[in-house]
């Protein structure tokens, strides 16, 4: 319950930075953080990695090593800054790790709660794209 009301405390604060973000990326590409430029790298690879997952193909060599600098990355609003990011961020590349390390018959499951493990971390910090992030989820029969 407590952390409950803590996340909407940090929602209300953060909404303002991320619709921010929103209106600059739709003009000219003004001075994007390291961190926006990041996501936007991460969501390219993020299709690529569905799109192998569905034509059922290997998707070992493409794990996005450069997650691993996601806790360090400069973020357009310094509110982002924290505990809650960095365990967001700890908790997304362990499901993705687990994702490279899943069985084929288990990846679409586990691709989708690298997914889920995004759209988590956007309530808290950047709610703008959870829209599109939604769309990379893999329908399962
Ligand atoms: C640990 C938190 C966290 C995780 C996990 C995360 N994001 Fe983000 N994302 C952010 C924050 C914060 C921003 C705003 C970045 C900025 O403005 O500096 C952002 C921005 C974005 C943007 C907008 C970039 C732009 O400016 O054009 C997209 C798209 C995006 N994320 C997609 C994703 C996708 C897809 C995933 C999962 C594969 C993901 N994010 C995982 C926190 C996260």
């Amino acid at each position: 319950m407590f952390r409950h009301f803590f996340l909407s405390a940090v929602v209300s604060l953060a909404i303002a930075g991320c619709a921010q973000l929103q209106e600059q990326t739709s003009e000219v590409e003004q001075k994007s953080s390291e961190l926006a430029l990041l996501m936007r790298q991460l969501h390219e690879d993020s299709k690529l990695m569905k799109a192998i997952i569905e034509s059922n193909d290997d998707l070992s060599g493409h794990f996005p090593e450069y997650v691993k600098g996601l806790k360090t990355a400069e973020p357009t609003d310094q509110k982002v800054v924290g505990e809650n990011f960095n365990a967001m961020s700890d908790n997304y590349v362990y499901n993705l790790e687990q994702l490279f390390s899943a069985d084929k018959n288990n990846q679409k499951e586990q691709f989708n709660l690298v997914v889920q493990s995004c759209i988590k971390c956007h309530r808290s910090f950047c709610p703008g794209p959870i829209k599109t992030i939604k769309k990379l989820k893999i329908k399962l029969n």
